[in-house]
């Protein structure tokens, strides 16, 4: 009815496989018990049932920061030093397994006193807000993520960087930036990243190195430890935004014009098939949280993620996650796995968070067997690159199909490639939104229709640029609007696009 996957209804190719190749068995984790990082020797032996220190975040307020403070406190080497010897007669004087079974609040207090009888004895010159930040900084250390509170505190923060224990980047406004935050050593640092991989039942050392988590808060967590990081443990903490960006604010940074926004709404609306490219952190889940807004109330939709960050506002959503090998390297459930039952949930759309390996073929699959309208990301730098790497995906999932083959699959089942970029001044755009409208003997052709023209930059570095039309009247997907009723609002907003540029 609509296009390419109605069209081509008799003639329809059915891909045949064969068997894929047996995915090699998780790497089992290295043998050991989960030992939950404990910062330091307890002073009395921990009890056999006493459970495992337990982080309190969340219970862990930081009092709020100054702005000039929030930046980054530069501290002394002296503050690093006494804060190093008060901590050091702090774990001699407690059992920090006892104070985990504290709650956060008594725990804090039974730390207050300490540490400061080990100010009063020791003789430490401070003054009283020195000595509340020290006592804060400890806190954090012992109940909470350590240097990384105040970090972790803020809502601003895209991502967290942490190179080794002595440098700390953040992404601010689409800007990396250094801070002055800093572990006291590699083992802190190696001890906050096990406290907080425990938490999910994972560990991070020597013996197994690299490691996924998230955060209560919903936070994704990388973690690669020495040796495999040469210069001290890397860690690195995409931050979970509560309240995501909508497309009304994108439109307001400027990353799409208001006219391709309504473009955008149209293609979420009228059930397109839609893949979104980008690089890491151009805001691909961003923009796909944006497109399900438009999805209508009624429509059954299960979303396909590896860790949820998806917020739909729908009532009759289904959300599934995978679930990495435990550490015995058993119980995995990959994306693909996820995706194959989704089809047996009766869904109207599929919306899979990232799709990196072979799901993407039964993505596709589901795709042009009548659950039109479904999603995803892909990371890849343009259109082009997009399709190529969907193709080396399906290869990747061990099909031995005809790469026309391939292809015609392909192109029965993407409708539109929405590019996102960070481009070189920190900001994120949507650069390309294209059709995927057939093949010319054995290449996909494809159509852009709007795209973003940069055309200098100003003063400050900031490029300038605007979101234009191509000039393509009546998109491949005009049937799919006009079925929908939409195809006034996208004609006006394709013509207005084009008044623009002119
Ligand atoms: N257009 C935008 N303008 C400003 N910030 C954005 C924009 N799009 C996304 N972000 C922010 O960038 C970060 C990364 O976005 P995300 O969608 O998770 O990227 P990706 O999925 O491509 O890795 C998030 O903190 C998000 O809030
Ligand atoms: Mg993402």
């Amino acid at each position: 009815m609509f296009g390419k996957r109605g069209n081509d209804d008799g003639n329809r190719f059915k891909p045949e496989f064969r068997q894929p190749a047996p995915t090699p068995a998780a790497a089992p984790a290295a043998a050991g018990s989960a030992d939950t990082a404990v910062l330091a020797r307890p002073a009395a032996a921990p009890q056999p049932n006493a459970p495992a220190a337990q982080p309190a975040r969340r219970a862990v307020e930081a009092p709020p920061l100054a702005p000039e403070q929030k930046r980054g406190r530069e501290k002394s080497e002296t503050y690093y030093d006494t804060k190093s010897q008060v901590f050091s007669a702090l774990i001699d004087t407690i059992d920090l397994s006892q104070l985990a079974k504290l709650d956060p609040e008594s725990a804090r207090e039974e730390i207050r006193d300490i540490v400061n009888d080990i100010i009063a004895i020791k003789n430490f010159a401070m003054s009283i807000s020195e000595q509340e930040e020290l006592l804060e900084d400890i806190c954090n250390d012992v109940l909470g993520y350590g240097p990384l509170e105040p970090l972790l505190a803020r809502d601003d923060i895209a991502d967290i960087m942490v190179n080794g224990s002595k440098n700390v980047y953040i992404e601010v406004n689409g800007k990396v930036e250094q801070t002055s935050i800093r572990f006291r050593d590699n083992q802190q640092l190696l001890n906050i990243c096990q406290r907080i991989v425990s938490q999910v039942g994972r560990r991070v050392d020597e013996s197994s190195p690299i490691c996924d988590a998230r955060l209560p808060d919903g936070s994704r967590v990388n973690v690669i430890a020495p040796p495999l990081a040469i210069d001290g443990t890397a860690l690195t903490i995409r931050k979970f935004k509560k309240d995501k960006l909508t497309l009304d604010q994108l439109v307001k940074f400027g990353a799409i014009s208001p006219q391709g926004a309504e473009v955008l709404k149209i293609i979420g609306r009228v059930r397109c098939n839609i893949v979104i490219s980008g690089g890491t952190g151009s805001g691909k889940t961003t923009l796909l949280n944006c497109l399900t807004n438009y999805i209508d109330r009624e429509e059954r939709v299960i979303t396909c993620e590896d860790s949820a960050e998806l917020q739909l506002q729908q009532p009759h959503v289904v959300r599934l996650e995978t679930r990495p090998p435990n550490l015995e390297g058993e119980g995995e459930v990959t994306m693909r796995d996820l995706v194959k039952n989704c089809l047996r949930m009766r869904p109207e759309r599929i919306i899979v968070g990232e799709v990196r390996g072979p799901e993407v073929f039964d993505l596709l699959q589901a795709m042009n067997t009548g659950h039109d309208g479904s999603m995803g990301t892909i990371h890849s730098n343009s259109p082009r690159e997009c399709l190529n790497r969907i193709e080396s995906m399906i290869a990747m999932g061990g099909y031995s199909l005809p790469q026309k083959t391939v292809r015609e699959i392909v192109v029965g089942s993407i409708d539109v490639i929405i590019q996102a970029a960070r481009l070189r001044d920190g900001s994120r755009r949507i650069t390309h939104i294209t059709e995927v409208i057939g093949m010319e003997g054995d290449v996909i052709i494809t159509q852009d229709i709007v795209l973003y023209n940069i055309k200098g930059e100003d003063a400050n570095g900031r490029l300038l640029g605007e979101h234009v039309s191509t000039g393509i009247g009546r998109p491949h997907f005009w049937d799919r609007a006009r079925y929908y009723g939409e195809e006034q609002r996208l004609a006006t907003a394709l013509e207005a696009m084009e008044k623009r540029a002119d």
